[in-house]
């Protein structure tokens, strides 16, 4: 410990001087004592930025100045020391940047403040709290970088664990080991994490989550203008309600403290040499991460949020939200929505209302299983040691009561949580055993406490159930067909066409695609649980997984009665397997068992481009230099596919639910099930099936079903105005025209009117110049002959530069009406083709 020469330093209000004076002090003190500990900072010792970084006692952290990405601010924070990737945890002055290398130092005071003082104008850009109890005069404190992570003030060298201050009370966005997420209830001290601004730029972001009080505590995550985002409902006794697939797993154990002092969650290592951080990303997700060895990286181990049903209070409320109907807002029993109008046009803020008013004194309820628990904050009261009945009578005693159940699951159930107000943010989740019970008018229920049927209701109901018996029935035979035709087939094909072992059995160029095990891939997706259903991909339900070694993954599943689909399922093995590209979805493995059929892909947390652009409060996420970046980047994929892959693809499915988005927003292309690849200059082919999705298929394509990379050049034109604007191609409508999104967006060039194509909600975030580019080099590339379309590596060259760009013609298929689309369905009914693709999306199948 360096025993300091000069006199105990008081700097109370720092000032240039001082600042001087200190770094004088550091180096007197450095050259007399150069045995000193690298984790500590005493008050003759500053930290400076030349390099040196304080490490912790074991050499997991180091904390020091860095520069956050591309940006060149200097920052005092604390970051992993021993990993490749610069992951910092903790960031001291985040909206205070340094602006050059060297202008700052960290001092610590005799009263145990740190500050980060200018060196240039000696002003304080940071400082620590300033302690409660000011350190006894005698001892000297000093600043230690603990193992954990945890930066903290001690009183003296000596001192144990009672700190003057520590960083884990500071959180910035990362939810480390040993941290406490939640509140002190006697202090008041709130320990939250903020997000960074970017991936650049430590400065406050737009999203928060902690510790939420008034009723039972939950953790909610709020946007700093749009308000709640996302919670995790009420603990259950092992998990929240909202996130019951937080299970005991290898990596980590958790808990959630609630006492008269303090409330929090809080997570430890099983094995303190596995990293594992949680982060709140700038998009708002919350995720944790573990650490797989510098080839992998820093793998997504979880997602809080899992979908479009874990939008805070997206169905209003009384509204339950069920991710696997669609659309996927429903009213709970008994409820119908308030306002059926907007309710009908999908717009379902203003929720439902009850059927029947309550009337208080004889009222009842009914109990709903397998959903996430409404909202608790403000509304809510418990008692942990009530029984059920004992909740129950409370309820139904005070007629503000709306509903109520059991506390903790643990032991089969115990405490009494009851809420005094509407419920809000239900959603339907299997897995959360807790059941709630709801008030309702006597008048509602039958005897046994069931809700009534309404009659005209179930008399409509018997001829539905009836109707639909003889209609699967028929369905069933059919398929039943089907089914056996198919396995004919393949019993005669005897399945040796395996993807991965075609790709791999290559003697040249081999490639090693693992095979995945059934059981593996079965028990990642919860046995195919209808709950981890992603989607529907090109040919079968895509599910969420999760490996047992924590990665996330999507698994795509053949469907079994696809015949079409068997044909996709090696084409797209064969072709993604050979492609590595930043902008192309990651093929992890395949597995091939029996008659499964299956590919298993890196997990993308923000889903696909369509989700997030064409809805209005959604696309607000995507701001003009993410949609630029993600412009950029589907260029960049298609070069590659066109002319640098070994292969030499053409796509043929470009659309925008074919993009999907990594946690960082970069795009990713994916389903080649169409994909063909071509050889050498032939980059041009000919099918007699189209297949494709209408509003970004080519003319010449559409029609003669000619397909070149020009086609493929076409559909990312169709893109480009679609990310430019928020507006679908397909469907896209004005009063005063009849032109589609193309041809809307051609007149207004023309017009010299392209400003007015860009989303309403862009405006603000948007650089003028670049997006009328982008709207001029789209619509180049949607024109109706395919040899005025540039290529791909043009258009990559055009959106990065800025030089003159040729005028476009008018673009293919500009017209509104569907002729192509009405004058083709009815003479292709003689051709069974792939219509089991894109569920979404209408199919063209022509015959040539
Ligand atoms: C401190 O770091 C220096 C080099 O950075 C090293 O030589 C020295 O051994 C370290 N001291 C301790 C106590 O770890
Ligand atoms: C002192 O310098 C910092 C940058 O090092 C700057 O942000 C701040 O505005 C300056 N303060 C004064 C009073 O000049
Ligand atoms: C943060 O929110 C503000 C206001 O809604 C918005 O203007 C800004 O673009 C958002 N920033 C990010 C990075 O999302
Ligand atoms: C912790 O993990 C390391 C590396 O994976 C391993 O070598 C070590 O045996 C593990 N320790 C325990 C106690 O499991
Ligand atoms: C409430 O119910 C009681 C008894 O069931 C009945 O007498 C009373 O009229 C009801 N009040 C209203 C407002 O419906
Ligand atoms: C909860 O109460 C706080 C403080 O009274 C208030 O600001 C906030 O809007 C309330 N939230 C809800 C969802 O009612
Ligand atoms: C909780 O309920 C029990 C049993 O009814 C009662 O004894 C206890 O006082 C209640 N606690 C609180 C804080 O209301
Ligand atoms: C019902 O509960 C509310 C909220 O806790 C409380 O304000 C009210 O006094 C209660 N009413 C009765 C009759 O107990």
């Amino acid at each position: 410990m360096a025993k300091p020469s000069t006199p105990t330093m008081k700097l109370k209000c720092a000032t240039f001087a001082a600042a001087l004076l200190s770094s004088l002090c550091f180096r007197l003190a450095a050259a007399a004592d150069s045995n000193s500990n690298n984790d500590t900072i005493t008050t003759a010792q500053p930290l400076r930025d030349d390099g040196e970084a304080l490490t912790s006692a074991d050499g997991t952290y180091a904390m020091g100045f860095f520069s956050p990405g591309s940006s060149k601010n200097r920052y005092l924070g604390i970051w992993y020391r021993q990993i490749p990737d610069m992951t910092v945890v903790w960031v001291a002055n985040r909206d205070k940047p340094i602006t050059q290398t060297d202008a700052a130092l960290l001092q610590l005071t005799g009263d145990g403040i740190l500050l980060l003082l200018s060196r240039i104008n000696g002003t304080t850009l940071w400082s620590s709290s300033s302690p409660s109890s000011p350190s006894s005069g005698s001892s000297l404190p000093v600043a230690q970088l603990l193992n954990t992570g945890n930066l903290v003030v001690k009183p003296t060298p000596q001192g144990g664990d009672e700190f003057i201050w520590q960083s884990f009370d500071h959180p910035t966005d990362t939810f480390l080991p040993e941290m406490k997420l939640g509140r002190n209830l006697i202090t008041g001290l709130n320990r939250r994490i903020t997000s960074w601004l970017s991936p650049d730029d430590p400065s406050t972001g737009n999203f928060t989550c902690g510790m939420e009080l008034g009723g039972y505590p939950e953790l909610v995550e709020t946007h700093n203008s749009m308000g709640e985002t996302f919670r995790t409902g009420p603990w259950t006794g092992q998990s929240f309600s909202g996130t019951p697939h937080l299970n005991p797993n290898p990596v980590y154990t958790y808990n959630f403290v609630f006492t008269d002092e303090e409330t929090y969650y809080i997570y430890h290592l099983r094995n303190n040499s596995v990293l594992s951080r949680m982060v709140i990303t700038p998009t708002g997700a919350i995720q944790r991460y573990t650490w797989q060895g510098s080839k992998q990286g820093w793998v997504v181990y979880l997602t809080a949020q899992n979908d479009n049903c874990d939008r805070y209070g997206v169905c209003g409320v009384y509204g339950n939200c069920d991710i696997e109907s669609s659309p996927s807002c429903g009213c709970l029993d008994g409820f119908v929505p308030k306002n059926q109008r907007e309710w009908d046009m999908v717009d379902w803020t203003s929720g439902c209302v009850r059927r029947t008013p309550l009337n208080c004194s004889g009222d009842g309820f009914v109990k709903h299983s397998g959903i996430k628990m409404p909202e608790t904050r403000n509304s809510s009261w418990f008692n942990a040691t009530m029984s059920l009945a004992e909740c129950r009578e409370v309820c139904i005693r005070n007629c503000s009561c709306t509903a109520y159940a059991n506390l903790d699951l643990t032991d089969g159930g115990t405490g009494c949580l009851i809420w005094f107000t509407e419920l809000l943010d239900i959603r339907v989740l299997y897995a959360n055993r807790q059941d709630l019970y709801i008030r309702m008018a006597a008048s509602e229920l039958d005897g046994s406490g069931n809700l009534k049927k309404d009659v005209q209701k179930s008399k409509k109901a018997v001829w539905i159930v009836l109707a639909c018996t003889v209609s699967a029935g028929v369905l069933l035979v059919s398929l039943g067909l089907v089914v056996w035709f198919k396995r004919k087939k393949q019993r005669e094909q005897d399945g040796t066409d395996c993807p991965c072992f075609v790709s791999s059995s290559r003697k040249k160029d081999e490639l090693e695609l693992p095979l995945f095990d059934l059981a593996t891939v079965a028990s990642a997706t919860n046995n195919f649980s209808s709950e981890n259903v992603l989607g529907q991909g090109g040919f079968g339900l895509v599910y969420k997984g999760i490996m047992r070694d924590g990665q996330e993954v999507a698994v795509k599943r053949l469907s079994k009665d696809s015949l079409q689909g068997a044909e996709e399922f090696k084409n797209e093995a064969t072709n993604i397997a050979k492609l590595q590209h930043r902008n192309l979805v990651r093929l992890l493995g395949c597995c091939i068992q029996r008659d499964e059929r299956m590919l298993v892909y890196e997990f993308m947390p923000n889903g696909s481009l369509d989700f997030l652009i064409f809805d209005t409060t959604r696309s607000q996420v995507l701001d003009w230099p993410t949609r630029y970046n993600i412009i950029k980047g589907i260029a960049r994929g298609l070069v590659y596919l066109h002319q640098d892959s070994r292969l030499r693809i053409i796509h043929r499915d470009l659309k925008a639910s074919n993009i999907l988005l990594d946690y960082e927003m970069n795009p990713k292309i994916s389903d080649f099930g169409l994909a063909r690849t071509f050889a050498g200059n032939d980059s041009q082919g000919n099918t007699r099936n189209v297949v494709g999705t209408y509003g970004y298929m080519s003319p010449e394509y559409t029609i003669d079903g000619v397909y070149s990379i020009k086609s493929d050049v076409f559909s990312f034109g169709v893109m480009v105005l679609e990310i430019v604007s928020g507006e679908r191609n397909r469907g896209f409508r004005r009063r005063d025209h009849e032109l589609n999104l193309l041809g809307h967006a051609w007149s207004l060039q023309k017009e010299g009117r392209a400003a007015e194509l860009v989303d309403a909600t862009l405006r603000g975030s948007c650089d003028q110049i670049q997006v009328l580019r982008l709207v001029h080099i789209g619509l180049l590339c949607v024109q109706k002959r395919p040899d005025d379309r540039p290529s791909m590596a043009a258009v990559v060259v055009m959106v990065g530069g800025d030089g003159d760009l040729p005028e476009p013609t008018e673009p293919g298929f500009f017209v509104a009406r569907d002729v192509v689309y009405e004058s083709t369905s009815s003479s292709s009914s003689g051709n069974r083709g792939p219509s089991s693709h894109a569920s979404m999306s209408t199919t063209l199948v022509l015959p040539r």
